[in-house]
């Protein structure tokens, strides 16, 4: 396949959050099988990867995302032949599997930190990262974990501390170990071996700390407990993300899947100045080919702060690097709800039409919100250690909604699916949005649809913002091979009429978010309603 049609610039990646997605075992949380079972829906809608959150064996700590084996499956998921079988099936419907390679911390159950927690002379003493007491014996420096609390845990038995980022059970692997790197990059070469089409990998950027560990400076205190809590009273500059350290391990990263054909890098980059995000794509594009770009996540509702997001983006790209965009993720509050319901068709134009590859979170094609999780119901460990600060990602995690069945057909009756069930089910699930025409996912189907038929949308082409509209329009054409398509997006609630003349006299309707105007449109009097999206071409 020549490089400039390979899949991950074309396609749509879709994420599934195994644990949610489709129970088939009846226990009450999600399973390969489940995914299985769902893969006609998913051709149906017109996705062309998948992307799955961890499905190795772990303790669940940080449901999958403290590894203790990262050759395996863990057995609430299925194992490694139920694994290929979904690989197999997906790809008989072309459809890439993309798993998440996790490579800055392991679970601490996994036999490489027990080994390495023994003594302080063992073999793996160094795989992670293990530093003495100050004087004082208080920790070797000031970094704080994410998940709250300070980022290093004493150990009684090698009387060190040991570096955590997140929780206490998810200790940092030591990249600057070569016995690390290259178990590491065995572990790719395992999954490649066995055919997956790519790797998103954990916060990529944490694998880069400063080699001597300094403090953190403090932010200043008007900045200070923001969003985060404790963890946002410093600037986090030396525990990562620091420079110099990430492209070569990026690149050595990137060569192994280079050794396979068609495989793509995808990082968690979550890194808001996407000037920052350059490293990533490596020196020659040697690096990752998708450095995700969460730039417009925090953005207000708001037509400027997005355009001018987008801007920086695009500005801020190196030459041949491809852009990639995300709304929403297992990490975050879900965009009909941060944005409002009545905007999430618009941000659902948006993210398939603008210039690049973009990620959609299951369920977010129901035009599905975030579920209240009633006390004492709550998972998440970040919302549970970080309490009242509204942290918890239980709410975007919920049960797939499948049909108007108890548990939403997510899970058999009298089970208790591991989280609640929104209890919007009965109206918002995908077999009464499958015969309703004007649903939310017929409406994402249809644009998937488009994308997917014409090269303008999904393919390379000039991107243009359309200037001189009212404050809560934004409007784009992206051109290609003559064809032009045109993208308006009324983030308010007033109708406006708009004078797009200079763009031509007519536009034909691709399609709306209401799926309601057809026909060719007069471009010197274009009206659009409050919350609508109009795709033209022409
Ligand atoms: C980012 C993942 O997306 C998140 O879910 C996880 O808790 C942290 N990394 C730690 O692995």
């Amino acid at each position: 396949m020549s490089d400039s049609f390979v899949w991950w610039k074309h396609g749509v990646i879709y994420q599934i959050y195994p644990r949610s997605f489709m129970d088939s075992s009846g226990d009450g949380i999600g399973d390969l099988q489940g995914v299985i079972d769902r893969l006609d829906y998913l051709e149906q809608l017109g996705i062309d990867a998948i992307w799955l959150s961890p499905i190795f064996p772990s303790p669940m700590a940080d449901f999958g995302y403290d590894v203790s084996d990262y050759c395996d499956i863990h057995p609430l998921f299925g194992d490694l032949e139920t694994f290929d079988r979904l690989l197999a099936d997906a790809h008989a419907r072309q459809i890439k599997i993309v798993l998440d390679y996790v490579p800055n911390h392991s679970s601490d159950q996994h036999p490489w930190f027990f080994e390495s927690r023994a003594s302080r002379d063992n073999p793996k003493a160094d795989w992670y990262i293990w530093r003495d007491a100050k004087p004082d014996g208080g920790p070797p420096n000031n970094w704080l974990a994410c998940f709250g609390g300070r980022a290093w845990e004493w150990d009684e038995t090698r009387q060190q501390y040991y570096l955590h980022s997140f929780l206490k059970e998810q200790p940092d692997l030591n990249w600057q170990n070569p016995g690390v790197e290259r178990a590491m990059l065995d572990v790719i070469r395992f999954w490649m071996d066995r055919g997956v089409d790519g790797l998103r990998m954990d916060v990529i950027f944490y694998i880069a700390k400063h080699p001597d560990l300094l403090d953190n400076p403090a932010k200043p205190s008007s900045l200070a407990g923001r969003a985060m809590g404790e963890y946002d009273t410093q600037e986090h500059i030396y525990d990562l993300n620091w420079p110099g350290v990430i492209q070569p391990l990026v690149s050595k990263i990137r060569r192994v899947l280079d050794q396979y054909e068609d495989r793509a890098a995808i990082g968690e980059t979550y890194l808001m100045d996407p000037a920052l995000l350059t490293p990533y794509y490596g020196e020659k594009l040697d690096g990752l080919h998708l450095p995700f770009n969460f730039t417009l996540l925090h953005q207000p509702w708001n037509a400027q702060a997005f355009r001018a997001a987008i801007q920086r983006y695009y500005d801020a790209l190196p030459p041949g690097g491809w852009p990639t965009f995300v709304l929403g993720s297992h990490d975050e509050h879900r965009f009909a709800t941060r944005y409002g319901p009545d905007n999430a068709r618009a941000a659902i134009m948006l993210l398939l039409t603008l210039w690049g590859t973009p990620t959609l979170y299951y369920a977010d094609e129901l035009g599905m919100q975030d579920v209240p999780i009633p006390p004492g119901k709550e998972q998440d460990p970040h919302g549970l250690r970080v309490p009242g600060l509204g942290l918890g990602r239980d709410p975007e995690r919920t049960p797939m909604q499948w049909d108007a069945s108890p548990n939403a057909g997510f899970c058999p009756a009298g089970v208790e699916p591991w989280l609640p069930v929104s209890d919007d089910y009965q109206q918002v699930n995908v077999a009464a949005q499958a015969h309703d025409p004007t649903s939310t996912l017929n409406y994402t189907r249809a644009l998937l649809r488009l994308r997917r038929d014409l090269p303008v949308l999904h393919g390379e082409g000039m991107f243009a913002f359309v200037d001189g509209l009212p404050g809560d329009v934004l409007a784009y054409t992206r051109a290609r091979d003559g064809v032009r398509a045109l993208v308006v997006l009324n983030y308010g609630a007033q109708d406006h009429t708009l004078d797009l003349s200079a763009l031509g006299a007519s536009a034909a309707v691709l399609i709306n978010t209401t799926q309601d105007r057809a026909g060719s449109l007069d471009l010197a009097a274009l009206s659009v309603r409050p919350h609508e999206g109009l795709l033209l071409r022409g």
